[in-house]
């Protein structure tokens, strides 16, 4: 049986067969270039998966709101009072919903009434995915769909984004939400952050495979370090801000940066604001290759980008390097890098369809070997973004 399918069921004996039930999904995404870029003001170039999180729901008549989540069913059901939500850092799968109510209301989109809700997801949990947006913009799709709610789709993405910065103590930019509020079937979303101008960059991958590789492990330091080279890339910015006019890092290309970057008074500052500059550019000229159909070049600045995550913005790990240094090793693969915020979760690869099973064979049993551990594949097939299905 379809998940949606699972889900209405269960919907119904929980919460009842009567009156007007509806179903949801919305995306994970996986990030093919323009890390750590979003929240210095420079592109990303994300595409929505397959997989992502499922909802099914249906309005009630007072203010609460009933939400079963069938991936974590120990849970129960979980019940709360939107008129009583309050920010916290728990990071749980109801956070991520209450979030997204608790947000709408600040910002005027009025929650009128609570609602019931059966979910589940077919994606792993922790793996740099954004299984967390995924939960925000289904919550944000069931909100505009069942309130009949006048935003947009853009509107639900920024929504996303703030009830996690503000309600949930995570201060991520906005690439994730974005790619699952606007993901497109075949497509990439090349967006600048710091207009949110963007643009559907069809992949045209005739004889390619985007291979997710899941590296099971998720350090625990990912959260804090997130948070720390955000500060870092600011402190940065504001060093830089006392010679050149500038308004993000992403308003410097490299030459530019090269001129005023001993203006930085610290050196982890300057490698990660190094980082912000180059990688915005090596974004901007990789969407460049892909739309003039050269993927060489694309791969070539794949592996760059992993080069300058671990060296210069220090937040790969061991897992994800060896991952990305075996896949360079194998014939067939166009490029490879870590993929998301870092610290473990998945790399991204761009493979030849022929040479994808090797990939997977040899990755799986130098990965064993070196860390001890199993890797997941998963490949990717770029998708439409969250929806009442
Ligand atoms: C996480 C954040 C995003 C982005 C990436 C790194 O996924 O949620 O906003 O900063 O890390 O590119």
């Amino acid at each position: 049986m379809a998940l949606i399918d699972e889900l209405l069921k269960e919907f119904k004996e929980k919460f009842g067969d009567e009156g007007d039930i509806r179903c949801y999904f919305a995306p994970g995404r996986v990030n093919l270039i323009g890390e750590h870029t979003d929240y210095n003001g420079g592109h990303v170039f994300p595409c929505a998966l397959s997989m992502g999180n499922y909802a099914v729901a249906r309005k009630r008549d007072d203010k609460i709101v009933r939400w079963f989540n069938a991936t974590y069913p120990n849970d129960g059901v979980q019940e709360a009072d939107i008129t009583k939500l309050a920010p916290n850092d728990n990071g749980i799968w109801y956070d991520y919903q209450q979030g997204v109510i608790w947000e709408f209301e600040k910002h005027g989109y009025h929650v009128p009434s609570g609602y019931d809700m059966v979910m589940a997801s077919d994606m792993p949990a922790g793996s740099g995915l954004s299984a967390s947006a995924s939960i925000e913009e289904v919550a944000a799709v069931i909100l505009r769909d069942l309130f009949e709610i006048d935003m947009t789709m853009v509107d639900c993405a920024k929504m996303g984004q703030l009830s996690e910065n503000e309600y949930n103590g995570m201060n991520c930019g906005i690439m994730d939400q974005f790619a699952s509020a606007m993901g497109k079937k075949d497509c990439a979303i090349f967006l600048d952050t710091a207009t949110l101008k963007y643009d559907y960059v069809p992949l045209n991958l005739k004889n390619e495979k985007i291979v997710i590789t899941n590296s099971k492990v998720k350090h625990s330091l990912a959260g804090s370090a997130y948070n720390d080279r955000r500060r870092e890339s600011e402190t940065a910015l504001s060093d830089l801000q006392k010679v050149v006019d500038i308004q993000t890092l992403g308003d410097l290309d490299e030459a530019t940066f090269d001129k005023y970057a001993d203006a930085i008074a610290d050196d982890t500052c300057r490698k990660r604001a190094h980082h912000a500059v180059y990688e915005n550019q090596r974004t901007i000229k990789a969407v460049d290759a892909l739309k003039k159909g050269d993927l060489e070049a694309f791969g070539k600045l794949m592996n760059e980008s992993h080069v300058s995550l671990r060296d210069d913005y220090e937040v790969s790990c061991k897992e994800l390097d060896i991952l990305a240094a075996e896949a360079w090793k194998i014939p067939g693969v166009i490029g490879s890098r870590m993929t998301g915020g870092g610290f473990g979760g998945c790399t991204v690869s761009i493979v030849k369809e022929d040479a994808v099973e090797n990939f997977k064979e040899t990755i799986a049993k130098n990965y064993k070997e070196q860390t001890g551990l199993d890797c997941e594949f998963y490949i990717a097939d770029a998708s439409e973004g969250a929806r009442r299905l």
